[in-house]
């Protein structure tokens, strides 16, 4: 597998803190059955100001030290930036770091609690540069959550999505997982990623989420979200799409039918 969101590099944001926990990171990966994690520290303006040269040196550290013992990992740089109204910008001054710097796929991040009303702008000011946004965990955030159809625009105007493996196995609490299966279901995500920052709770590990998604939406999903367009996406290739459906998914229908009988049986 390859993860395309993981904070592991130590020391530059809030995930590893260290280049010990950056190793123990790497062997639960490895463990899991990863082989390749693009590094992505936050990039937020005044807190995690990571310059593309940061990142890169860093990237060529850890990679030197796995080498040397002997971790079958290897890392290749990224970044995730919050949204911001100058991001077009930036790209366009070379400032900033795409996924396996291939020049295709920036991993971008908005706010928890609401969508700001520059993000459409943005996102296509990146696109006309010939940059594809892929928004970062839209499960998290309040108002996908709520409303779908608001990722769904986006992805039929190109923009791509990644949804975080703990929170398909019910890390985040049951609503960020009933979020996130609705928008897998709904076929507008294309990646699946573990957004690790530690080697306790936010664990590099997608072996869990990958089983859980065959189960559900079948092994050639599974695949697509987990293993083709994560090395589609640091190849700078083309991803695969999924159908794209409208409505709820089955068991969403299942539990809406149930429930005024489990209330009525209660009350
Ligand atoms: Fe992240």
């Amino acid at each position: 597998m390859i993860d395309i969101h993981c904070h592991i590099l130590p020391g530059i944001d809030d995930g590893a803190k260290t280049l010990e926990e950056a190793l123990a990171m790497a062997e639960i990966a490895v463990k899991d059955g990863i082989s390749c994690i693009v590094a992505t520290p936050h990039v937020i303006a005044g807190l995690y100001d990571n310059s593309r040269e940061d990142i890169m040196s860093a990237v060529d550290e850890v990679n030197a030290v796995f080498a040397r013992e002997n971790i079958p990992l290897t890392i290749v740089p990224g970044a995730e930036y919050r949204i911001e109204p100058g991001l077009a910008r930036q790209l366009k001054e070379g400032r900033l770091l795409t996924v396996n710097d291939t020049g295709k796929y920036l991993l971008v991040e908005l706010p928890g609690a609401f969508i700001p009303d520059y993000t459409a702008e943005v996102l296509y000011e990146l696109q006309l540069q010939g940059v594809t946004p892929v928004i970062a965990h839209p499960e998290k955030n309040a108002a996908f959550a709520e409303d779908p159809s608001l990722l769904a625009e986006l992805a039929a105007r190109g923009i791509c999505s990644q949804v975080t493996s703990g929170s398909i196995c019910g890390l985040f609490g049951t609503k960020i997982k009933k979020a996130a299966l609705r928008l897998l279901h709904k076929g507008i995500v294309h990646f699946v990623a573990s957004d690790a920052h530690s080697n306790r709770g936010r664990r590099p590990e997608m072996a869990a989420a990958f089983e859980l998604l065959k189960k559900q939406f079948g092994t050639e999903a599974a695949h697509r979200w987990v293993i083709e367009n994560p090395r589609r996406a640091i190849s700078g290739e083309t991803l695969l799409a999924g159908k794209i459906k409208a409505g709820r998914a089955p068991w969403e229908s299942l539990i809406t039918k149930l429930l005024p009988v489990f209330t009525k049986n209660s009350s």
